[in-house]
Protein backbone atom coordinates (compact mmCIF):
# COMPACT_ATOMS: atom_id res chain seq x y z
CA UNK A 1 0.00 0.00 0.00
CA UNK A 2 1.24 2.93 -0.88
CA UNK A 3 -1.49 5.68 0.29
CA UNK A 4 -4.24 4.95 3.27
CA UNK A 5 -7.29 3.68 2.06
CA UNK A 6 -8.15 6.99 4.11
CA UNK A 7 -6.80 9.01 2.22
CA UNK A 8 -7.94 7.43 -0.89
CA UNK A 9 -11.26 7.60 0.28
CA UNK A 10 -11.13 11.26 0.47
CA UNK A 11 -9.01 11.70 -2.57
CA UNK A 12 -12.12 9.61 -4.47
CA UNK A 13 -14.53 11.44 -2.98
CA UNK A 14 -14.30 14.45 -5.22
CA UNK A 15 -14.91 12.69 -8.20
CA UNK A 16 -18.24 11.87 -7.02
CA UNK A 17 -20.87 13.81 -9.31
CA UNK A 18 -24.34 14.14 -9.55
CA UNK A 19 -26.56 12.19 -11.93
CA UNK A 20 -29.61 13.18 -14.19
CA UNK A 21 -33.10 12.67 -13.22
CA UNK A 22 -35.63 12.51 -15.93
CA UNK A 23 -39.40 12.43 -14.12
CA UNK A 24 -42.23 12.38 -16.82
CA UNK A 25 -45.47 10.98 -17.64
CA UNK A 26 -46.74 7.29 -18.38
CA UNK A 27 -45.62 5.69 -21.53
CA UNK A 28 -47.93 3.02 -23.47
CA UNK A 29 -47.16 -0.16 -22.04
CA UNK A 30 -50.17 -1.84 -23.75
CA UNK A 31 -47.86 -1.13 -26.97
CA UNK A 32 -45.44 -3.03 -25.81
CA UNK A 33 -47.78 -5.54 -23.92
CA UNK A 34 -49.02 -6.16 -27.99
CA UNK A 35 -45.56 -6.36 -29.72
CA UNK A 36 -44.25 -8.99 -26.66
CA UNK A 37 -47.75 -10.91 -27.46
CA UNK A 38 -46.84 -10.83 -31.31
CA UNK A 39 -43.78 -12.54 -30.61
CA UNK A 40 -42.29 -16.19 -29.94
CA UNK A 41 -41.47 -17.31 -26.72
CA UNK A 42 -37.78 -17.30 -25.65
CA UNK A 43 -37.11 -18.42 -22.23
CA UNK A 44 -33.78 -17.68 -21.54
CA UNK A 45 -32.16 -19.76 -24.42
CA UNK A 46 -32.73 -17.16 -27.35
CA UNK A 47 -32.30 -20.08 -30.38
CA UNK A 48 -29.78 -17.74 -31.26
CA UNK A 49 -26.42 -18.89 -32.09
CA UNK A 50 -25.30 -22.49 -29.90
CA UNK A 51 -22.65 -20.28 -26.79
CA UNK A 52 -18.95 -21.60 -28.28
CA UNK A 53 -16.42 -22.23 -25.50
CA UNK A 54 -13.23 -19.15 -25.95
CA UNK A 55 -9.28 -19.06 -25.15
CA UNK A 56 -7.66 -22.06 -23.53
CA UNK A 57 -11.27 -23.89 -22.66
CA UNK A 58 -11.11 -24.95 -26.37
CA UNK A 59 -8.47 -26.88 -25.37
CA UNK A 60 -9.32 -28.42 -21.98
CA UNK A 61 -11.35 -27.42 -19.12
CA UNK A 62 -8.47 -28.72 -16.49
CA UNK A 63 -9.61 -27.42 -13.41
CA UNK A 64 -13.04 -26.67 -10.86
CA UNK A 65 -13.13 -22.95 -11.78
CA UNK A 66 -12.54 -23.80 -15.60
CA UNK A 67 -15.29 -25.91 -15.71
CA UNK A 68 -17.29 -23.27 -13.81
CA UNK A 69 -16.67 -20.56 -16.25
CA UNK A 70 -17.19 -23.09 -18.97
CA UNK A 71 -20.65 -23.62 -17.81
CA UNK A 72 -21.42 -19.52 -17.59
CA UNK A 73 -20.12 -19.28 -20.97
CA UNK A 74 -22.43 -22.23 -22.29
CA UNK A 75 -25.32 -20.77 -20.32
CA UNK A 76 -25.89 -23.89 -18.33
CA UNK A 77 -24.83 -21.68 -14.82
CA UNK A 78 -26.02 -18.44 -13.69
CA UNK A 79 -23.73 -15.53 -14.71
CA UNK A 80 -25.13 -13.67 -11.55
CA UNK A 81 -24.56 -14.72 -8.21
CA UNK A 82 -25.33 -13.34 -4.37
CA UNK A 83 -22.65 -15.06 -2.79
CA UNK A 84 -21.40 -12.62 0.64
CA UNK A 85 -20.31 -12.04 3.69
CA UNK A 86 -16.77 -11.98 3.39
CA UNK A 87 -14.71 -10.84 5.79
CA UNK A 88 -10.83 -9.66 4.41
CA UNK A 89 -7.82 -9.81 6.58
CA UNK A 90 -6.39 -6.62 7.17
CA UNK A 91 -4.89 -5.17 3.95
CA UNK A 92 -1.18 -5.91 3.43
CA UNK A 93 -1.20 -8.36 5.84
CA UNK A 94 0.50 -11.98 4.81
CA UNK A 95 -3.22 -13.38 4.90
CA UNK A 96 -4.30 -11.10 2.80
CA UNK A 97 -1.87 -11.46 0.46
CA UNK A 98 -2.48 -15.26 0.43
CA UNK A 99 -6.09 -14.90 -0.15
CA UNK A 100 -6.33 -13.59 -4.06
CA UNK A 101 -9.84 -11.98 -3.13
CA UNK A 102 -8.92 -10.21 0.03
CA UNK A 103 -7.10 -7.39 -2.45
CA UNK A 104 -10.26 -6.86 -4.72
CA UNK A 105 -13.03 -6.17 -1.37
CA UNK A 106 -10.32 -3.58 -1.18
CA UNK A 107 -10.79 -1.83 -4.48
CA UNK A 108 -14.65 -2.72 -4.30
CA UNK A 109 -14.90 -0.30 -0.91
CA UNK A 110 -13.05 2.01 -2.73
CA UNK A 111 -15.72 1.91 -6.06
CA UNK A 112 -18.31 2.49 -3.87
CA UNK A 113 -16.86 5.85 -2.98
CA UNK A 114 -16.80 6.90 -6.83
CA UNK A 115 -19.74 4.79 -8.47
CA UNK A 116 -22.90 5.98 -6.57
CA UNK A 117 -24.25 9.21 -7.15
CA UNK A 118 -26.23 11.43 -3.92
CA UNK A 119 -29.55 10.18 -5.27
CA UNK A 120 -28.48 6.31 -5.19
CA UNK A 121 -28.02 5.97 -8.57
CA UNK A 122 -24.55 4.54 -10.51
CA UNK A 123 -23.18 8.71 -11.31
CA UNK A 124 -20.89 9.23 -14.70
CA UNK A 125 -17.67 7.52 -13.25
CA UNK A 126 -19.74 4.11 -13.12
CA UNK A 127 -20.76 5.09 -16.26
CA UNK A 128 -17.54 5.43 -17.91
CA UNK A 129 -16.31 2.18 -16.04
CA UNK A 130 -18.52 -0.01 -17.90
CA UNK A 131 -17.86 1.42 -21.11
CA UNK A 132 -14.17 0.83 -20.40
CA UNK A 133 -14.76 -2.72 -19.36
CA UNK A 134 -16.13 -3.18 -23.35
CA UNK A 135 -13.94 -0.60 -25.02
CA UNK A 136 -10.65 -2.81 -23.30
CA UNK A 137 -12.30 -6.51 -23.73
CA UNK A 138 -13.85 -5.93 -27.48
CA UNK A 139 -11.01 -5.61 -29.26
CA UNK A 140 -10.63 -9.28 -29.88
CA UNK A 141 -11.90 -11.67 -32.77
CA UNK A 142 -11.61 -15.35 -33.22
CA UNK A 143 -11.16 -15.23 -37.04
CA UNK A 144 -8.05 -12.96 -36.18
CA UNK A 145 -6.76 -15.04 -33.21
CA UNK A 146 -7.15 -17.99 -35.33
CA UNK A 147 -4.79 -16.39 -37.80
CA UNK A 148 -2.24 -15.92 -35.64
CA UNK A 149 -3.40 -12.57 -33.53
CA UNK A 150 -4.61 -13.53 -31.26
CA UNK A 151 -3.81 -10.09 -28.80
CA UNK A 152 -5.94 -7.76 -27.23
CA UNK A 153 -9.29 -8.34 -25.52
CA UNK A 154 -9.24 -7.92 -21.85
CA UNK A 155 -5.64 -7.40 -20.87
CA UNK A 156 -6.19 -3.80 -19.78
CA UNK A 157 -3.91 -2.35 -23.15
CA UNK A 158 -6.36 0.13 -23.18
CA UNK A 159 -5.11 1.45 -20.51
CA UNK A 160 -1.41 0.24 -20.87
CA UNK A 161 -0.26 0.63 -24.18
CA UNK A 162 0.80 4.18 -25.48
CA UNK A 163 -2.11 4.64 -28.14
CA UNK A 164 -4.72 2.86 -27.21
CA UNK A 165 -6.21 6.35 -25.06
CA UNK A 166 -5.94 8.04 -28.21
CA UNK A 167 -8.08 6.48 -30.59
CA UNK A 168 -10.92 8.13 -31.72
CA UNK A 169 -13.34 5.10 -30.93
CA UNK A 170 -12.04 5.85 -26.67
CA UNK A 171 -13.12 9.55 -26.37
CA UNK A 172 -14.07 10.49 -23.59
CA UNK A 173 -12.50 7.42 -21.25
CA UNK A 174 -9.52 9.22 -20.75
CA UNK A 175 -11.00 10.67 -17.25
CA UNK A 176 -11.58 6.66 -16.09
CA UNK A 177 -8.86 5.34 -17.13
CA UNK A 178 -6.87 7.90 -15.17
CA UNK A 179 -8.67 6.58 -12.00
CA UNK A 180 -8.23 3.38 -12.94
CA UNK A 181 -4.46 3.92 -12.93
CA UNK A 182 -4.30 5.42 -9.53
CA UNK A 183 -6.34 2.76 -7.91
CA UNK A 184 -3.69 -0.01 -9.76
CA UNK A 185 -0.95 1.73 -7.94
CA UNK A 186 -2.35 1.74 -4.95
CA UNK A 187 -3.70 -1.77 -4.79
CA UNK A 188 -1.27 -3.59 -7.11
CA UNK A 189 -3.87 -5.47 -9.03
CA UNK A 190 -3.73 -6.08 -12.41
CA UNK A 191 -5.13 -3.53 -15.09
CA UNK A 192 -7.09 -6.14 -17.03
CA UNK A 193 -8.85 -7.41 -14.47
CA UNK A 194 -9.56 -3.92 -12.45
CA UNK A 195 -10.94 -2.73 -15.86
CA UNK A 196 -13.03 -5.62 -15.49
CA UNK A 197 -13.75 -5.44 -12.22
CA UNK A 198 -14.63 -2.19 -12.26
CA UNK A 199 -17.39 -2.29 -15.15
CA UNK A 200 -18.48 -5.42 -13.07
CA UNK A 201 -18.41 -3.05 -10.12
CA UNK A 202 -20.35 -0.53 -11.78
CA UNK A 203 -23.27 -2.49 -13.04
CA UNK A 204 -24.11 -3.58 -9.69
CA UNK A 205 -24.14 -0.07 -8.14
CA UNK A 206 -27.02 0.84 -11.14
CA UNK A 207 -30.27 0.46 -8.81
CA UNK A 208 -31.57 -3.02 -10.31
CA UNK A 209 -28.39 -3.94 -12.40
CA UNK A 210 -27.17 -7.08 -11.92
CA UNK A 211 -24.49 -8.69 -9.65
CA UNK A 212 -22.39 -10.35 -12.56
CA UNK A 213 -19.29 -12.83 -11.18
CA UNK A 214 -16.36 -11.43 -10.80
CA UNK A 215 -12.89 -13.41 -11.93
CA UNK A 216 -9.76 -12.37 -11.27
CA UNK A 217 -6.58 -13.47 -13.03
CA UNK A 218 -6.05 -12.17 -16.28
CA UNK A 219 -3.00 -11.31 -17.80
CA UNK A 220 -1.77 -7.73 -18.31
CA UNK A 221 -0.38 -6.36 -21.88
CA UNK A 222 0.88 -2.90 -23.15
CA UNK A 223 0.59 -4.50 -26.61
CA UNK A 224 -2.22 -2.27 -28.67
CA UNK A 225 -4.97 -4.15 -29.32
CA UNK A 226 -5.69 -4.59 -33.02
CA UNK A 227 -7.38 -1.56 -34.52
CA UNK A 228 -11.02 -1.50 -36.21
CA UNK A 229 -12.94 -4.44 -34.08
CA UNK A 230 -14.71 -1.66 -32.14
CA UNK A 231 -18.37 -0.80 -33.38
CA UNK A 232 -19.40 2.64 -35.16
CA UNK A 233 -22.50 4.49 -34.47
CA UNK A 234 -23.52 4.62 -37.53
CA UNK A 235 -22.58 1.15 -38.46
CA UNK A 236 -25.44 -1.34 -40.60
CA UNK A 237 -26.91 -4.06 -38.33
CA UNK A 238 -25.08 -6.66 -40.95
CA UNK A 239 -22.03 -5.19 -39.69
CA UNK A 240 -22.76 -4.88 -35.94
CA UNK A 241 -23.95 -8.06 -36.20
CA UNK A 242 -20.75 -9.63 -37.31
CA UNK A 243 -18.20 -7.66 -35.75
CA UNK A 244 -19.64 -8.91 -32.48
CA UNK A 245 -20.03 -12.89 -34.01
CA UNK A 246 -16.28 -12.68 -34.90
CA UNK A 247 -16.31 -11.61 -30.90
CA UNK A 248 -18.31 -15.14 -30.64
CA UNK A 249 -21.16 -12.76 -28.91
CA UNK A 250 -24.19 -14.24 -31.08
CA UNK A 251 -27.17 -11.66 -31.98
CA UNK A 252 -28.80 -11.80 -29.17
CA UNK A 253 -26.19 -11.28 -26.92
CA UNK A 254 -25.84 -8.47 -28.37
CA UNK A 255 -29.06 -7.02 -27.74
CA UNK A 256 -28.28 -7.90 -24.05
CA UNK A 257 -25.09 -6.20 -24.13
CA UNK A 258 -26.47 -2.69 -26.12
CA UNK A 259 -28.61 -2.88 -22.68
CA UNK A 260 -25.89 -0.82 -21.07
CA UNK A 261 -27.28 2.02 -22.77
CA UNK A 262 -29.46 2.25 -20.23
CA UNK A 263 -27.02 4.13 -18.20
CA UNK A 264 -25.40 6.25 -20.52
CA UNK A 265 -24.99 9.57 -21.54
CA UNK A 266 -23.65 10.94 -25.42
CA UNK A 267 -20.74 13.18 -25.82
CA UNK A 268 -19.41 13.05 -28.64
CA UNK A 269 -21.93 11.88 -31.77
CA UNK A 270 -23.46 14.94 -31.61
CA UNK A 271 -21.39 17.96 -29.25
CA UNK A 272 -24.27 20.24 -29.22
CA UNK A 273 -25.78 17.58 -27.36
CA UNK A 274 -23.65 16.47 -25.21
CA UNK A 275 -24.53 14.75 -21.95
CA UNK A 276 -27.97 13.67 -23.39
CA UNK A 277 -28.81 10.13 -21.99
CA UNK A 278 -30.01 7.06 -23.93
CA UNK A 279 -33.38 6.46 -22.41
CA UNK A 280 -35.16 8.49 -19.68
CA UNK A 281 -33.82 7.13 -16.83
CA UNK A 282 -29.44 7.39 -17.11
CA UNK A 283 -28.13 5.83 -13.91
CA UNK A 284 -30.73 3.49 -13.05
CA UNK A 285 -30.43 -0.58 -14.63
CA UNK A 286 -34.06 -0.33 -16.39
CA UNK A 287 -35.26 -1.27 -19.11
CA UNK A 288 -36.64 1.74 -20.25
CA UNK A 289 -33.71 2.34 -22.96
CA UNK A 290 -35.44 -0.82 -25.06
CA UNK A 291 -38.57 0.73 -24.69
CA UNK A 292 -37.38 3.45 -25.85
CA UNK A 293 -34.92 3.08 -28.54
CA UNK A 294 -38.13 1.23 -30.63
CA UNK A 295 -40.28 4.64 -29.86
CA UNK A 296 -42.99 3.10 -28.18
CA UNK A 297 -44.96 6.32 -26.47
CA UNK A 298 -43.65 9.62 -26.17
CA UNK A 299 -40.15 10.37 -25.98
CA UNK A 300 -38.19 12.76 -23.74
CA UNK A 301 -36.72 15.65 -25.74
CA UNK A 302 -33.51 14.88 -23.99
CA UNK A 303 -33.40 11.36 -24.87
CA UNK A 304 -30.94 11.03 -27.97
CA UNK A 305 -31.23 7.32 -29.13
CA UNK A 306 -27.93 6.07 -31.32
CA UNK A 307 -28.37 5.46 -35.10
CA UNK A 308 -26.77 1.82 -33.88
CA UNK A 309 -29.46 0.91 -31.14
CA UNK A 310 -32.15 1.46 -33.42
CA UNK A 311 -31.26 -0.69 -36.15
CA UNK A 312 -30.45 -3.53 -34.17
CA UNK A 313 -33.98 -2.95 -32.76
CA UNK A 314 -35.49 -3.38 -36.03
CA UNK A 315 -33.28 -5.90 -37.71
CA UNK A 316 -35.13 -9.69 -37.90
CA UNK A 317 -31.97 -11.14 -36.11
CA UNK A 318 -32.52 -8.78 -33.28
CA UNK A 319 -36.18 -7.44 -32.80
CA UNK A 320 -37.85 -10.57 -31.07
CA UNK A 321 -35.22 -10.46 -28.53
CA UNK A 322 -35.40 -6.40 -28.02
CA UNK A 323 -38.92 -6.31 -27.52
CA UNK A 324 -39.05 -9.19 -24.82
CA UNK A 325 -36.54 -7.62 -22.80
CA UNK A 326 -38.82 -4.64 -23.11
CA UNK A 327 -42.06 -6.15 -22.06
CA UNK A 328 -43.12 -7.25 -18.88
CA UNK A 329 -40.86 -10.16 -17.34
CA UNK A 330 -38.19 -8.06 -19.31
CA UNK A 331 -36.01 -7.00 -16.17
CA UNK A 332 -35.06 -10.42 -15.14
CA UNK A 333 -34.43 -11.90 -18.20
CA UNK A 334 -31.96 -9.52 -19.21
CA UNK A 335 -30.08 -9.30 -16.13
CA UNK A 336 -29.78 -13.56 -16.56
CA UNK A 337 -28.82 -12.52 -20.30
CA UNK A 338 -26.48 -9.82 -19.67
CA UNK A 339 -24.52 -11.03 -16.61
CA UNK A 340 -24.07 -14.08 -19.44
CA UNK A 341 -22.98 -12.01 -21.86
CA UNK A 342 -20.89 -9.54 -20.09
CA UNK A 343 -18.69 -12.90 -18.36
CA UNK A 344 -18.51 -13.64 -22.36
CA UNK A 345 -17.02 -10.42 -23.35
CA UNK A 346 -14.84 -9.96 -20.55
CA UNK A 347 -13.19 -12.97 -21.19
CA UNK A 348 -12.19 -12.74 -24.48
CA UNK A 349 -8.54 -12.60 -25.18
CA UNK A 350 -7.88 -14.22 -22.08
CA UNK A 351 -5.71 -17.76 -22.57
CA UNK A 352 -6.23 -18.93 -18.71
CA UNK A 353 -9.40 -19.15 -17.29
CA UNK A 354 -8.61 -22.64 -15.99
CA UNK A 355 -6.01 -21.17 -12.97
CA UNK A 356 -8.37 -18.09 -12.26
CA UNK A 357 -10.32 -17.14 -9.13
CA UNK A 358 -13.50 -16.40 -8.56
CA UNK A 359 -14.23 -13.32 -6.26
CA UNK A 360 -17.79 -12.25 -6.24
CA UNK A 361 -18.35 -12.28 -2.53
CA UNK A 362 -16.15 -8.98 -2.62
CA UNK A 363 -18.84 -7.20 -4.45
CA UNK A 364 -22.08 -5.34 -2.84
CA UNK A 365 -25.08 -6.72 -2.78
CA UNK A 366 -27.64 -5.81 -5.75
CA UNK A 367 -30.33 -3.12 -5.20
CA UNK A 368 -33.39 -4.67 -7.29
CA UNK A 369 -36.15 -1.83 -6.77
CA UNK A 370 -35.69 1.91 -6.98
CA UNK A 371 -38.10 4.61 -7.04
CA UNK A 372 -39.04 5.44 -10.67
CA UNK A 373 -37.55 2.73 -12.16
CA UNK A 374 -39.08 0.58 -14.84
CA UNK A 375 -41.99 2.38 -14.41
CA UNK A 376 -42.23 3.60 -18.15
CA UNK A 377 -41.91 7.60 -17.27
CA UNK A 378 -40.82 9.83 -19.51
CA UNK A 379 -41.45 13.35 -19.52
CA UNK A 380 -42.06 15.77 -22.72
C1 LIG B 1 -23.18 -1.64 -31.42
C2 LIG B 1 -22.38 -1.51 -30.37
C3 LIG B 1 -22.14 -0.19 -29.68
C4 LIG B 1 -22.05 1.06 -30.20
C5 LIG B 1 -22.13 1.48 -31.66
C6 LIG B 1 -21.85 1.96 -29.10
C7 LIG B 1 -21.69 3.32 -29.20
C8 LIG B 1 -21.60 4.20 -28.15
C9 LIG B 1 -21.48 5.62 -28.28
C10 LIG B 1 -21.42 6.37 -29.61
C11 LIG B 1 -21.45 6.14 -27.04
C12 LIG B 1 -21.37 7.62 -26.66
C13 LIG B 1 -19.96 8.08 -26.54
C14 LIG B 1 -19.98 9.57 -26.35
O1 LIG B 1 -20.34 10.28 -27.31
O2 LIG B 1 -19.65 10.05 -25.26
C15 LIG B 1 -21.56 5.06 -26.11
C16 LIG B 1 -21.59 5.20 -24.76
C17 LIG B 1 -21.65 4.15 -23.89
N1 LIG B 1 -21.60 2.81 -24.22
FE1 LIG B 1 -21.77 2.03 -26.06
N2 LIG B 1 -21.82 1.24 -27.94
C18 LIG B 1 -21.98 -0.06 -28.25
C19 LIG B 1 -21.96 -1.12 -27.37
C20 LIG B 1 -21.78 -1.00 -26.02
C21 LIG B 1 -21.58 -2.10 -25.13
C22 LIG B 1 -21.50 -3.56 -25.56
C23 LIG B 1 -21.46 -1.58 -23.88
C24 LIG B 1 -21.22 -2.27 -22.56
C25 LIG B 1 -21.43 -3.52 -22.33
C26 LIG B 1 -21.58 -0.16 -24.00
C27 LIG B 1 -21.56 0.73 -22.95
C28 LIG B 1 -21.64 2.10 -23.06
C29 LIG B 1 -21.76 3.00 -21.93
C30 LIG B 1 -21.90 2.60 -20.48
C31 LIG B 1 -21.74 4.29 -22.46
C32 LIG B 1 -21.87 5.60 -21.69
C33 LIG B 1 -20.58 6.15 -21.22
C34 LIG B 1 -20.79 7.41 -20.44
O3 LIG B 1 -21.93 7.78 -20.09
O4 LIG B 1 -19.77 8.06 -20.13
N3 LIG B 1 -21.75 0.17 -25.30
N4 LIG B 1 -21.63 3.89 -26.82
Amino acid sequence: MKISILTLGFGLLTFIDSTLAYPGIRNTIREIEKRVAQTPPDGNNDGSTPPVLIGDLKNGIRTPVGQTIANILLKTESGQSSEAGYTPPIIGSKKCKQDTCCVWWYVSQALTIIFKGPSGRCNKNARAAVRLGFHDAGTWSQPLADSGSDFGGADGSIALSSDEINRGENNGLQDIIGKMKIIKATFGVGMGDLIQFAGIHATVTCPLGPRIRFFAGRKDSSKSAPNNLLPGVNDSADKLIQLFQDKTIAPHDLVALLGAHTTSQQFFVDPKRKGEPQDGTPGIWDTLFYNQTMGTGPLPKKVFRFASDIVISQDSRTKSEWVQFAGPGGQSHWNDDYAHSYIRLSMLGVNNMNSMTECTKVLPAAQSTFKGAGELLVEE
